[in-house]
């Protein structure tokens, strides 16, 4: 980027002054404009509502270039991440910084396994919901219930034995509280975890077996399980990265500031697309599968219909976890011999939409919740659980954001803003209003 070996600073005049704004380059020649002294050198601020022109930090987890539709995790494409490693690997890798060697993964793997009980008092809070109560409501509680079972975890950036022994503690459990969701909405009893078995095939366990019978896991439910809780592990400064980095950097317990990611994942235009798509996928179906109906409907300005699980704020060409599971999609509906019309719903809709010169210059694209959905329910997850499974894949990217934030000692996170309400006005006693 030619940019950056130009100039070392950038040059802004306001009010007849000028004032030289230095220039941060990052290890992908990305340049960002540090205005971190403009208010002090003149007064104003900048304004950029939804950050879209922002960056909020420097961060050496994960690099996008959502022109070229690249995805890497400390340097490692998501396409070979995805292909190659485990999804505790990958955990290890984000938050840590580098893969782990045999002895390193031995250690978190034998760790993670041995935390993954809850406290048994936990199931009492499911006693206070309503039933049919959306489990994303239900995780956001039962994460931050946490630092009620663990008080002595509430500063965990007190040692590193404590973090260490917090996230580890978050990533063992947060299976066992996703499988409990799924029983205690079927008002099944509880399976507990099996130390013996790995993350993924435990987590299937947990979820998918009856006390009344055996169960068998399926090889190819693990390695689609793995495939898509590693395509979610983190997307760097999207809104619940961001969230978890503003809340912890309260110094807000970790529990706190995880249940705060997860709030912010649950709506419709970020992990909550996932449900939605389905949604949409299946109102189409019921109207008779024209999916030009519904492109037409995503493109009049006067509804307000959007197609779910199309478009992105970062990528403009493709977005590779769409591509991985598009593939993996049709790979495991083949092996499992299920045939869902759905996927022809959605398949022709990507077709129709990808020809259509709205959509092309837009650069909307289907993104990752575009066929997640569809292997989750052949896989028997219900939709409501689809957002929940997304926060368990995310979890590591959120510990790793949060550490990141709180190592590099971050100061409070507190944007300005511009002020366009009254001045300043009398006040007028309530019998002359
Ligand atoms: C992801 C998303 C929130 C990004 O939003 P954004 O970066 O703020 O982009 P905008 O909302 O400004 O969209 C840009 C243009 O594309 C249109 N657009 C964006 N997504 C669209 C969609 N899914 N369907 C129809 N039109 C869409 C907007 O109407 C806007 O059109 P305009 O320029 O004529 O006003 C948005 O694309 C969306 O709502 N997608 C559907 C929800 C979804 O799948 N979310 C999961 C994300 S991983």
């Amino acid at each position: 980027m030619e940019k950056a070996t130009m100039s070392d600073t950038a040059r802004l005049e306001i009010n007849g002054q000028e004032v030289e704004l230095p220039l941060i380059v990052g290890s992908e020649n990305e340049v960002g404009i540090d205005i971190s002294q403009l208010r002090a050198k003149t007064g104003a601020v900048t304004v950029d509502v939804g950050f879209k022109n922002t960056g909020s930090t420097t961060s050496s987890i994960t690099y996008l270039d959502g022109e070229k539709g690249i995805l890497r995790h400390r340097g490692y494409s998501i396409e070979d991440l995805a292909e190659n490693a485990s999804f505790l690997e990958v955990a290890y890798l984000i938050i840590n910084g580098h893969l782990p060697n045999a002895e390193e993964y031995a250690d978190w793997d034998t760790q993670i396994r041995h935390h993954t009980l809850v406290n048994e008092d936990m199931a009492n809070i499911f006693k206070a919901w309503p039933t049919g109560s959306h489990p994303m409501g239900q995780l956001t509680a039962l994460i931050s219930s946490l630092s009620s079972f663990y008080p002595d975890s509430l500063d965990p950036h007190r040692s590193e034995d404590e973090q260490h022994r917090t996230i580890r503690r978050l990533i063992a459990k947060m299976p066992t509280i996703v499988a409990m969701l799924m029983k205690k909405a079927k008002g099944h009893p509880l399976i507990y975890p099996n130390n013996d078995l790995d993350y993924v095939s435990n987590f299937l366990n947990m979820t998918f077996k009856n006390v009344t019978e055996d169960y068998e896991i399926d090889p190819v439910f693990v390695e689609a399980m793995n495939k898509l809780l590693i395509l979610h592990a983190d997307h760097e400064q999207n809104c619940s990265a961001s969230t978890v980095r503003i809340v912890g950097s309260s110094h807000s317990n970790l529990y706190a500031c995880i249940s705060a990611g997860i709030a912010a994942l649950w709506g419709p235009l970020h992990g909550g697309a996932n449900q939605k798509v389905i949604e949409m996928l299946e109102g189409i179906k019921a109207d008779g599968g024209d999916a030009s109906k519904f492109i037409a409907k995503a493109k009049d300005k006067n509804d307000p219909f959007r197609l779910m699980g199309f478009g992105h704020r970062v990528y403009k060409n493709y977005d590779p976890r769409a591509r991985i599971i598009k593939k993996s999609c049709d790979d495991i509906l083949n092996k499992m011999g299920i045939n869902d019309p759905i996927l022809e719903i959605a398949k022709q809709l990507e077709e129709t939409a990808l020809a259509d010169p709205y959509f092309v210059e837009r650069k909307l694209f289907p993104n990752v919740d575009f066929y997640s959905g569809i292997i989750y329910r052949a896989m028997g997850f219900p939709m409501e659980m689809f957002t929940v499974l997304f926060a368990m894949g995310r979890l590591p990217g959120w510990i790793a954001q949060w550490k990141e934030m709180r190592d590099q000692n971050q100061p409070i996170g507190r944007p300005r803003q511009i002020y366009t309400g009254e001045t300043n006005r009398e006040f007028v006693i309530m019998e002359n209003r």
